[in-house]
């Protein structure tokens, strides 16, 4: 165990879960609000404390790929393990599967559904609580449901602090958004929720086109997979986001903020926003994603009237980028 880990915290942590209790825990993309996956009452409390409505299923969370058990039946295990293998190179990661779920994991967990989806996270605290318990715990983002996901301790103290009983503080995550959702239950691949595992990457893992894995479902089975995650509007803040579409407009309103994609963008030059600020200083995705959830929070906090934010290509991680920023400006597109 990594000496920054407080054993007495975690055995807390455990603990509470054991008892059917909450607690919110950082992965290495978002803080995730975690309960026992088998326990119907205390997963409840995740979708009460987060106002989040009963059709949309959780992400379960394991220490290690043999815990696999802990969610599904070996057949399913023995069926799935090729592609787990050529996707091990993501896995722990920020890459969540859909599998067929086992009889163990809790209605509310998966929200009716007869799959799981399951993750790994790479995060030495995460894996730590994981590691001590015997059961696998649910957790959506610790946020309010429809803000923006918290990358930070302080995000989640801010807004639910007083609902948890035990926030465990593992510093920033260093991913910064959600795990990129791979649909492994249905004939093929398909990917359901964009993130930094790209789908550039994914196809060349499992050796497939990327636009079999971002081909869109078919609309009967659309209405099972009834999850809002994948719907246009969600995690906004709560002042306007606009996107600036290219040609740029001359003039931008009054009290204003601007976010950049990178550092030499020729807008920063422009004298009218009253915050401006950078996601990276090059243009690199990872350190827009890293910084993308926190800059939205803060230019949140400024009472501004519009917040303007610059698009990226959609291609690679710039896919997540900008799914993120789609459904964060949907309300005033
Ligand atoms: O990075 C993450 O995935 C974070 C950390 C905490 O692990 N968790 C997270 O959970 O983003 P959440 O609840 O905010 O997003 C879960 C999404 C749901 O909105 C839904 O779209 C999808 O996962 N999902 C969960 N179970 C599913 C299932 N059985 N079938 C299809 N989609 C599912
Ligand atoms: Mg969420």
């Amino acid at each position: 165990m990594s000496s920054l880990i407080n054993a007495a915290l975690l055995e807390s942590a455990y603990q509470l879960l054991s008892q059917g209790d909450v607690v919110a825990f950082p992965t290495e993309t978002v803080y995730g609000l975690g309960a026992n996956a088998y326990d119907q009452n205390a997963v409840e409390k995740i979708f009460k404390i987060k106002g989040r409505p009963a059709h949309n299923p959780l992400i379960t969370h394991i220490s290690s790929r043999e815990n696999l058990t802990l969610v599904t039946n070996q057949e399913v295990i023995d069926a799935i393990s090729p592609i787990i293998d050529r996707l091990a190179q993501f896995i722990p990661g920020p890459l969540s599967l859909v599998i067929p779920k086992n009889q163990k994991i809790c209605s509310a967990v998966s929200a009716g559904l007869d799959t799981v989806a399951v993750r790994m996270p790479d995060h030495a605290l995460a894996k730590a609580l994981l590691e001590r318990c015997p059961f696998p715990v649910a957790a959506p983002s610790a946020n309010p449901s429809n803000y923006i996901s918290p990358t930070s301790a302080e995000h989640v103290n801010a807004q639910l602090g007083a609902q948890i009983p035990l926030v465990l503080d593992g510093g920033p995550c260093t991913v910064g958004i959600e795990s990129t959702i791979l649909d492994l239950s249905q004939k093929n691949p398909r990917i359901l929720r964009q993130g930094v595992i790209s789908a550039e990457m994914l196809a060349q893992a499992l050796d497939m086109p990327v636009a079999a894995l971002l081909e869109q479902t078919a609309p009967q089975q659309e209405a099972l997979i009834s999850a809002p995650g994948m719907l246009k509007e969600h995690y906004a803040p709560r002042t306007p986001l606009r996107v600036i579409s290219q040609p740029a407009p001359a003039h931008f309103p009054l009290n204003t903020g601007l976010i950049t994609m990178h550092s030499f963008s020729e807008l920063l030059s422009c004298s009218e926003f009253s915050q401006r600020k950078s996601l990276s200083s090059n243009g690199d995705l990872n350190e827009i994603c890293h910084n993308l959830f926190k800059t939205l929070r803060e230019f949140d906090s400024l009472d501004l009237d519009a917040i303007y934010i610059e698009a990226c290509e959609r291609i690679g991680i710039g896919r997540a980028i900008m799914d993120r920023i789609d459904r964060a400006s949907a309300k005033w597109a």
